[in-house]
């Protein structure tokens, strides 16, 4: 099975993958990095995004080998004073919370490439992360918040 090296929340991982397992396989099976979460596993809802290279990515999508050299974070990788989870936590943007941790990524994903996004750009960016509870008006009001403080986030 061949050797892969990446990078995942900043630290280097090597690990024996297959050529056909995604991303998210190794980072719940291998490495039980748990935020990542399955639900279509075809590139439709979301709930699997993380961050390659600081841009949102559906991890059940992307093949590990083909993410070798890329910076990979999840929302573990966030840590716990990240303003992003604070600010969806303030305003209860979560019901299930299945798709928070996808959501939270998009947003980081969002927010770090623009400091102070239009509603329209926020509604553009949140568009691949599907919620089945109709949290969205507390996602947007959470990032509009972000937004209007104008500071930016950091990817991780
Ligand atoms: Fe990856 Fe739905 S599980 S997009």
């Amino acid at each position: 099975m061949p050797r892969r090296h990446l990078t995942i929340n900043g630290r280097a991982e090597t690990l024996d993958v297959p050529d056909h397992a995604t991303l998210l396989e190794v980072l719940r099976d291998r490495l039980h990095l748990a935020g990542a979460k399955p639900a279509c596993e075809r590139g439709e809802c979301g709930a699997c995004t993380v961050l390659l290279d600081d841009r949102p990515a559906y991890a059940c999508l992307a093949l590990a080998a083909a993410c070798e050299g890329r910076r990979i974070v999840t929302v573990e990788g966030l840590g716990d004073d990240h303003p992003v989870p604070a600010a969806f936590a303030r305003h209860d943007a979560a019901q299930c919370g299945y798709c928070t941790p996808g959501q939270v990524m998009a947003a980081t994903a969002l927010l770090a490439a623009d400091p102070a996004p239009s509603d329209d750009a926020i509604v553009r960016a949140m568009s691949g992360n599907l919620c089945r509870c109709g949290t969205y008006p507390r996602i947007k009001a959470a990032l509009r918040e972000l937004a209007d403080a104008g500071h930016g986030v950091p990817p991780r």
